[in-house]
């Protein structure tokens, strides 16, 4: 069993990716990891506004970040990139924050324009922070993503696969670490 903190980087209340997040959790705990979430929007504005880096709410995360295993990091595309919630709790952290944790980036947004915005924007910061291994992530658009009222939430059925993919090689991914770290 792994330990995986899945962190949420929209500021938004009503927030897709958020949902969407704590929808894959699931299928994560079902194969047996212990999943923590983190909303960014939760982290008070003065503690990663001010970079306050001795401010409870920073040391918590930054132990959040330390005890994971893997770490699945989700934002929307706000700008061409991600979002600059996220962004500050990551200046937060100890540049070395992901050494050793097996990654899963994932984003949402409102055009396949930037559908690249993982790759040009997301996974060079989440390399420069130690990342030992960052799987294959994912783009969702946000009109592929319906919230219900009661809570729930449905997947376009090519993106709801597209993603369980990735949510499987990133678990396998956390199964193999043990035995990849000792080879290394
Ligand atoms: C301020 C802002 C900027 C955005 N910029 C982009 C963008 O550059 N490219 C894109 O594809 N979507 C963009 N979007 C759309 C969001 O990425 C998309 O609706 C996303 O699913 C919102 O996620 P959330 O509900 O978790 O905040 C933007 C939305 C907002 C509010």
């Amino acid at each position: 069993m792994a330990t995986v903190l899945s962190v949420s980087g929209s500021p938004s209340a009503s927030s897709r990716t958020n949902r969407l997040l704590r929808h894959l959790d699931e299928r994560l705990v079902a194969q047996g990891h212990r999943v923590i979430p983190l909303d960014v929007r939760t982290i008070p504005a003065e503690a990663l506004l001010g970079a306050d880096f001795a401010h409870p709410a920073i040391v918590e995360a930054t132990e959040l970040f330390a005890a994971a295993d893997g770490v699945v990091v989700g934002t929307p595309v706000y700008k061409a990139a991600y979002s600059g919630v996220l962004k500050a709790l990551l200046d937060l952290l100890p540049q070395y924050a992901l050494t050793g944790k097996t990654v899963l980036p994932l984003a949402t947004g409102g055009s396949v324009a930037h559908v690249l915005a993982i790759d040009y924007a997301l996974r060079p910061v989440l390399t420069s922070m130690g990342a030992r291994h960052i799987v294959q992530g994912w783009f969702t658009l946000d009109r592929d993503i319906t919230r219900h009222d009661d809570g729930t939430l449905s997947v376009a059925p090519a993106a709801a696969e597209a993603l369980t993919q990735v949510v499987d090689q990133f678990s396998a991914a956390l199964g193999h670490a043990p035995l990849l770290a000792a080879a290394s």
